[in-house]
């Protein structure tokens, strides 16, 4: 078998399947929209505009490392926007409290009783800005809330909304002040994107963008009205046809060789040995999930060999932690996956 096979044929046609067809091309008709609107008002940023579709079709969360206005708020803001759904941003200070993100009882004095008010994780999106300066029990409610798609609070468990995503930022370069994330609280995020400075042309791009827009503007967000473009159903729709996307076994083989790869399996020796805490099972999961998703977003009904390598930095980085010695050479987890990579045959 060689990892670019084709799938099996597909079973024949019904009625009811041609609907199914015709809705999912529908769905993903609204997806290349969303795409294509953020591009447009976006410079440089397709790699987390598709990062942040193929988190949101799979039930992934992410993780954007980048320095301040990259357009890191922007991004997010336009995303919930185009999608119906309910959006909250949190910044993170060290006397942040769970209660600030879960929410809390409130005395109301008129009837006499308890009331829960819900925090900002009771939204469809939560945009959750220097997340490395949160206190570790804040952390700690936004794992549970990730994780398990419910929270505690005031002693009672509470469901989250569908669609539920967390996009969280890390400045790289402060570190002055900050808790670093514990290596299980990384885990469960899918993404980890770096956003780097624009070049000359796309700086270019940016100016244009920006000053076409209305002089009138509230933080980052112009006074133009975007319009819902996908709702909480069509995203259902689109992670339950994503996952019936096509992966071979030479495919899997591939995504099980790159992540034990980081416990020292295969041929990447050296590179394995400078991971001090290896890559996990969410590691393979989230590929083969992010690939199928990347996979139907392209247009297609299997996953190639493509959709691993492009995602493979980005899916492993944030969850392999170098060793002392690799980090005090200035060895990055980024690079050590590259390597992974050149060193990992495709079949
Ligand atoms: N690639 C880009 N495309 C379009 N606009 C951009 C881009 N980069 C920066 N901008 C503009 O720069 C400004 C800052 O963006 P924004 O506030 O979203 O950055 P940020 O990354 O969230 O910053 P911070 O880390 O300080 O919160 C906005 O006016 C935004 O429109
Ligand atoms: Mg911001």
């Amino acid at each position: 078998m060689t990892a670019q096979e084709t799938p099996p044929p597909l079973p024949n046609h019904s009625a009811r399947s041609e609907a199914a067809h015709s809705k999912a091309t529908n769905t993903k008709a609204k997806f290349t929209t969303v795409r294509d609107e953020l591009n447009q008002s976006l410079a440089g940023h397709q790699k987390l505009i598709e990062r942040l579709l193929v988190a949101i079709i799979t039930g992934g969360h992410v993780l954007i490392e980048g320095s301040p206005g990259l357009a890191k708020t922007r991004t997010v803001n336009q995303f919930a926007q185009l999608l119906d759904a309910a959006f909250a941003r949190v910044q993170a200070t060290p006397d942040l409290l769970p209660a600030d993100l879960t929410g809390t009882n409130i005395y109301q004095q008129h009837t006499g009783t308890f009331n829960f008010v819900a925090g900002p994780l009771f939204n469809n999106i939560i945009l959750f800005d220097e997340i490395n300066r949160a206190p570790p029990k804040v952390q700690s409610a936004l794992l549970e809330a990730m994780g398990e798609k419910q929270i505690t609070a005031a002693g009672k468990t509470y469901l989250l909304q569908s669609p539920f995503m967390v996009v969280a930022t890390q400045n790289p370069i402060e570190h002055e002040g900050t808790y670093p994330l514990p290596e299980a609280q990384l885990d469960r995020f899918m993404f980890f994107v770096d956003v780097a400075m624009p070049t000359p042309e796309l700086e270019h791009q940016i100016l244009d963008i920006v000053l076409s827009e209305s002089q009138i503007v509230s933080g980052n967000n112009p006074v133009t009205t975007i319009h819902a473009v996908l709702n909480a159903d069509d995203i259902q729709a689109a992670g339950q046809t994503a996952s019936t996307v096509f992966i071979s076994d030479a495919v899997k083989d591939y995504i099980v060789r790159l992540v034990t790869a980081t416990r020292g399996y295969g041929n990447a020796g050296d590179e394995a040995r400078a991971v001090e805490h290896a890559a996990s099972p969410r590691g393979s999961i989230f590929l083969a999930r992010a690939a199928q998703a990347r996979a139907w977003l392209n247009d297609r009904d299997h996953i190639t060999p493509e959709d691993i390598q492009v995602l493979a930095p980005d899916i492993l980085s944030g969850r392999i932690i170098l060793n002392y010695h690799a980090q005090a050479r200035g060895i990055t987890a980024r690079q050590v996956v590259h390597r992974i990579l050149e060193h990992t045959a495709v079949v």
